[in-house]
């Protein structure tokens, strides 16, 4: 006889249950719908073409020749997969070659790869920190990050987003707490493609004697004139203590790095359990990151960068004038040392702004945001869709991306679908918020 409750029953009866049972039925699901194309800026998703602005795609390195033979390459002379850890079997020299290049591309002493940048995260922070140690994060932080922090038992201290009052309250409080202190922040935010003002973060960090982690996921291969991320363009690199990054993303494979000084980074080359006890990527993941890492650290590296960023202005102009909600061009700080000639900076009166290729739609219901990206769908254009709690409750959003591989008629032709889909639905499900929301 015993009375313990099945652990099983949360999965027929969860928060999310009713919505997602609703959602099928209404054939308004936007998840986990089938690609079968090579992930280009069009693609084709259930037997028909649909323009891709949902992938972080961002300089459009998936379906490049060079990258492509850099995964084929690797794959034949490694084979399909390396079947161990890092630590025993799994390292090649394509491993070293990227960390290398990494480590000079960030301007950082040394960087060390991990088979996700998900891992990268949970390595870093579940190493580094411990129970005695206070880790500061931005309530906006990717997932990741939250988990790492969770996973190392240090007290956690949540600002709300972008607040720097409110950091520096975290900052006040934590010099109490009797360990060491860590700051973490999302270089440009993953859902709404804003960017940490680093500038002042790592001025109070500096302040408060805590180190500084940031995740340039969304950065590297986007942003700087080297395309080395947030801390690049805002001129702060030298401030930053750590950078966690992916390959999932603008490197157009998959895998992950955490680059630092030597120290730290050798110690978590024998410390780090999300390093340690888990398989290498496989030859043609690495290869791929190697060769898509080259090709933007190469000449051809700036034009792609100033392109996905004049993309991703073009669409947000666009949607701008479609009455959509979108945000405004971000305000770049003048003073410093921002790098006001980097790809995607305008600058007017001396002031500097620019659009992050990530374009989110404020929508606000999640049962609209969910019909609105059905019938963008049926449109022919796949965006992604961020409903609570990935975004606080009210705050559903589309999640548009651009590529720096979308030409201006893909671009025009996706904003065309936007607007004939808006006219109907409004008609049908009454107004979406307006510019005046964004
Ligand atoms: C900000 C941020 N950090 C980390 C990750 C994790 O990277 P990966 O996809 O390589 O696991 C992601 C991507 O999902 C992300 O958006």
């Amino acid at each position: 006889m015993h009375t313990s409750t099945d652990v099983f029953a949360k999965v027929r009866d969860h928060d999310r249950s009713a919505m997602l049972a609703a959602a099928r039925e209404a054939d308004v699901l936007p998840y986990f719908h089938l690609l079968t194309s090579p992930a280009m800026p069009v693609v084709e998703m259930e037997g028909a073409e649909r323009i891709m602005l949902g992938s972080n795609n961002y300089l459009g390195l998936t379906g490049d020749e060079r990258v492509m033979k850099g995964a084929e390459d690797a794959l034949h002379r490694f084979g399909t997969g390396l079947t161990g850890s890092r630590l025993l079997n799994g390292t090649i020299p394509l491993h070293l070659d990227l960390e290398r290049e990494i480590a000079e591309w960030m301007q950082t002493e040394d960087a060390l790869v991990f088979s996700t940048g998900h891992q990268a995260n949970l390595g870093a922070l579940g190493t580094l920190l411990g129970p005695g140690d206070t880790v500061i994060v931005d309530s906006g932080d990717h997932a990741s990050i939250l988990d790492g922090c969770l996973l190392s038992r240090a007290k956690l201290r949540p600002f709300r987003h972008n607040r720097l009052d409110k950091l520096e309250k975290a900052l006040d409080r934590s010099q109490q707490d009797g360990g060491g202190v860590l700051v973490v922040v999302d270089g440009v935010f993953s859902m709404e493609g804003d960017i940490a003002p680093l500038g002042d973060i790592s001025e109070l960090c500096h302040r408060y004697g805590a180190r500084l982690m940031v995740d340039e996921a969304h950065g590297a291969g986007v942003l700087g004139a080297r395309g080395a991320g947030t801390a690049e363009l805002l001129g702060v690199g030298d401030r930053v203590d750590l950078r966690v990054g992916t390959f999932s993303k603008s490197l157009a494979s998959c895998g992950g790095f955490v680059a630092g000084p030597h120290e730290v980074i050798d110690y978590l080359r024998i410390s780090s359990r999300a390093f340690l006890f888990t398989a290498s990527a496989v030859p043609a993941a690495v290869g791929a990151a190697l060769a898509a890492l080259r090709v933007l650290r190469s000449e051809d590296g700036p034009p792609l960068l100033a392109q996905v960023l004049e993309n991703a202005r073009r669409l947000r102009d666009g949607l701008h004038e479609r009455g959509f909600a979108v945000v405004t061009p971000q305000s770049l700080p003048s003073e410093g040392q921002l790098q006001e000639h980097a790809p995607g900076v305008r600058s007017s009166g001396g002031a500097h702004t620019i659009v992050t290729p990530i374009v989110p739609v404020l929508v606000g219901d999640d049962w609209k945001a969910a019909l609105l990206w059905r019938a963008l769908y049926d449109a022919g254009v796949f965006v992604n869709t961020a409903l609570h709690p990935a975004v606080p409750p009210g705050g559903a959003l589309l999640r548009t991306s651009v590529m720096a591989t979308h030409d201006e008629a893909t671009l025009e032709r996706a904003l065309d679908a936007f607007s004939r889909v808006k006219s109907e639905f409004e008609s049908e499900h009454g107004p979406l918020p307006g510019p005046e929301a964004g």
